[in-house]
């Protein structure tokens, strides 16, 4: 027989307890605890009964694959193609999406555009939680996203939300956001981790057993991350960022997971008073604020399957004080740190008596190590006070010995490369690739060859 006994958890990380306390000894959230019943079933936490029939269930009926019904399901395309590429091809009915993002970076804005463009071949219900609903109307009316088959509520009762998409059937809904959601029968406040629990899980059986595409908006923690427990990252089947550079007004929709398309695709668009508008060229884009300046040099890198080519600036100054600074963004600071040790190692540049400010172009952060000689070269060429040859980009690996090391899938890149006239890429010697404009370094003492004022010659003495 199953045994029920009462236990305390905290509403909003879920600390669990035998007794009530008044502060949670695990997030220090004050009157937190509620009361839960604790099942255990003698099959599971007791002894083993030798049968499959466990104390309360069914006989479960298995099949094998063959006896599986499969048939293919259409993707629902909105026609916004930097969302639907990033999505895996379009959203795939009775899946469970979440986008997430720093407040007023517009995920409402494009969730509109999105839902006004599948509007015209989908039933799409758009419950705004967070906004009133002359809020959403004056938004609509700003980007022009009217449509006469969209449906709006502003109410954020999750079983309303429930019963009216089990009565109605959409093709799909949008909840802006799961934060202000809220069932009403539990004692928590929206927004806290049980809550959140509760209604992500409810709003997935309703994907799932009626086959409507969910889409909900979630908030972003302090430290960047989605706020909420890390269980709703496992139980959805796909998490996109919106990020963006307000500089730039880019805002670039990331696939941080996906169950039915590739990691880390990106969207690109431009946040105008307009709203959210595409930008399918984002490498002409990129390029266009690009020039050939002392301590900027290109570079290339694979996002998903897109290449995109990036200008690292540098600017490397004597420093002023004691300990000389490193300000880098969309690096790995600890990397420009690792290249300019190895420059000064086997160059014999003092770089540890100079100050050295680091970026990146739109936004993005640099992560593959195909980089490392595009910020080599970047240092060397602020230090120098010399540009690099005009339409000029780096691709090679630099390791501790100051060797350069070939990259592997480069030919992508440099197809990119080509359609925006990029004239020479300097990669590593051994680089296996079929293009002609290619210049080959073996080691870091050679990248001197490109600069007038280097003092190579007194290196190859030393
Ligand atoms: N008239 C306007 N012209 C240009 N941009 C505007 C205008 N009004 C709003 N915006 C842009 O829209 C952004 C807000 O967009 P939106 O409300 O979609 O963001 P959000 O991510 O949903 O925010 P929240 O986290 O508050 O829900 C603002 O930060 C601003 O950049
Ligand atoms: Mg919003």
């Amino acid at each position: 027989m199953a045994k029920n006994s009462v236990s305390f958890s905290c509403s909003n990380c879920q600390h669990s307890s035998i007794k009530w306390l008044g502060c949670c000894p695990s997030c220090n959230e004050w009157n937190s605890f509620i009361e839960e019943k604790a099942h255990f079933s003698p099959v599971l936490g007791g002894k083993k009964t030798g049968t499959s029939r466990t104390a309360t269930g069914e006989l479960l009926p298995l099949k094998t694959l063959h006896e599986i019904e499969f048939s293919e399901q259409k993707r629902m395309l909105s026609g916004i193609a930097e969302w639907d590429n990033v999505l895996g091809g379009g959203i795939m009915p009775g899946s469970l999406l979440i986008l997430t993002g720093d407040p007023g970076i517009g995920k409402s804005t494009l969730l509109l555009h999105v839902a006004h463009k599948l509007a015209n071949n989908y039933s799409v219900f758009y419950f705004s939680s967070e906004e009133s609903l002359e809020q959403v109307k004056n938004r609509a009316m700003r980007i022009d996203s009217i449509h006469d088959s969209l449906l709006f509520s502003d109410k954020a009762n999750i079983e309303g939300i429930i019963h009216t998409s089990q009565e109605r059937k959409p093709d799909i809904i949008i909840i802006d956001s799961i934060q202000n959601c809220f069932f009403s029968e539990t004692q928590t406040f929206p927004g806290t981790v049980g809550q959140l629990r509760e209604t992500s899980f409810a709003l997935m059986r309703l994907a799932k057993e009626h086959g409507i595409a969910v889409i909900i908006t979630c908030h972003i923690t302090k430290e960047g991350h989605m706020a909420g427990p890390k269980t709703l990252e496992h139980m959805v089947d796909g998490v996109f960022y919106l990020q963006g550079e307000d500089r730039w007004h880019t805002r670039i929709l990331r696939s941080v997971k996906n169950r039915f398309g590739a990691l880390h695709e990106l969207g690109f668009f431009s946040m105008t008073e307009k709203g959210m508008e595409e930008v399918p060229h984002i490498n002409q884009f990129l390029l266009s604020e690009s020039t050939a300046a002392a301590g900027a040099v290109l570079v290339s890198c694979l996002e998903g399957s897109r290449p995109l080519l990036l200008e690292i600036q540098a600017l490397v100054v004597q420093s002023k004080f004691g300990v000389p600074q490193r300000v880098v963004t969309g690096l790995d600071h600890k990397r420009v740190v690792l290249i300019a040790a190895i420059l000064e190692k086997y160059l014999f540049i003092k770089f540890s008596s100079q100050d050295i400010f680091v970026k990146v172009s739109g936004g993005i952060k640099l992560t593959e190590s195909s980089s490392d000689l595009g910020i080599a070269l970047a240092l060397l060429s602020s230090y120098f006070q010399q540009a690099l040859p005009e339409k000029s980009m780096a691709l090679a690996e630099i390791s501790l010995t100051g060797a350069l090391k070939p990259i592997n899938g480069i030919e992508t890149q440099l197809k990119e490369a080509q359609k925006f006239g990029i004239k020479k890429i300097f990669v590593a010697a051994g680089q296996k690739t079929t293009s002609t404009s290619i210049k080959a370094f073996s080691s870091v003492y050679q990248l001197l060859s490109l600069f007038d004022d280097s003092p190579d010659q007194t290196i190859e003495q030393k």
